[in-house]
């Protein structure tokens, strides 16, 4: 969550205050005087000292295997989310999924309350790594694979930036195969490959960066991030 925010919440610290506690160097992140008030900490990442008071963060942060009828929004009239997929104790108003999902995509679904987190790891500029298993109604070949590495166009001209294909079964009415792009146009995987002349009948995602969707996690299940995978996403949090 953001510093300011953090110190707001546990002091009560009026905006004055506020800056003159930033001013004068009393706010430490990891043993380092921090200036920005927007800085996006996480109490299992960073020790952050107010005034020599050691402060908890209260973000949290969850890996959901989404099914399929699933929508990843927070309320829908006709459909249950990726809220409804958490335990009641689990839902707070402030989680939200980061990066969208067909209602027909199943997979890895990151819904976390930090929502700084989620605009870091979403940003263009980041190019964080997207993976999905792909099946479709055709017959992959070498050429798909190179008109994905040059950049897939949709029908609409929209070019789309390099992406991996591999093919990992390629029968005349189905192949398999895994891919990996780096942003995150609407629609952006069916609409790659209904460009070169197939349809997805399958699509789940299987990585967001650094984080991987569990073998043992069953879909519609979830859990939070260990440590280790809260870790692995240090560099998203400035
Ligand atoms: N690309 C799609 O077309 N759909 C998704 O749900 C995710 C990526």
């Amino acid at each position: 969550m953001r510093l300011d925010k953090l110190i707001e919440e546990q002091f009560h610290t009026p905006r004055k205050t506020m800056k003159r506690l930033f001013q004068t160097g009393q706010v430490y992140v990891d043993g380092k005087i921090e200036r920005r008030p927007e800085r996006n900490v996480e109490g299992a990442l960073h020790r952050i000292v107010v005034q020599g008071k050691q402060l908890q963060t209260d973000d949290v942060y969850f890996l959901l295997n989404k099914p399929a009828g699933v929508v990843t929004a927070n309320h829908d009239q006709q459909h249950p989310t990726v809220i409804d997929c958490l335990a009641s104790a689990d839902q707070r108003s402030d989680l939200y999924a980061v990066g969208r999902l067909d209602r027909d995509t199943e997979g890895l679904v990151l819904l976390t309350s930090n929502g700084q987190l989620g605009y870091a790891l979403m940003h263009p500029e980041k190019a964080v790594t997207k993976c999905y298993d792909v099946i479709v109604n055709g017959c992959l070949t070498k050429t798909d694979q190179a008109a994905f590495a040059a950049g897939v166009v949709f029908h609409d001209g929209t070019t789309c930036l390099p992406a991996k294909l591999t093919i990992l079964s390629a029968q005349e009415k189905r192949s398999q195969a895994i891919v990996q792009i780096t942003e995150g146009k609407f629609h952006q995987v069916k609409k790659m490959f209904l460009s070169r002349g197939v349809k997805v009948i399958g699509l789940k995602r299987t990585a967001i960066g650094p984080l991987t969707l569990p073998k043992d996690l069953a879909t519609g299940h979830y859990r939070k991030l260990t440590q280790k995978e809260l870790e692995s996403l240090v560099e998203y949090f400035h």
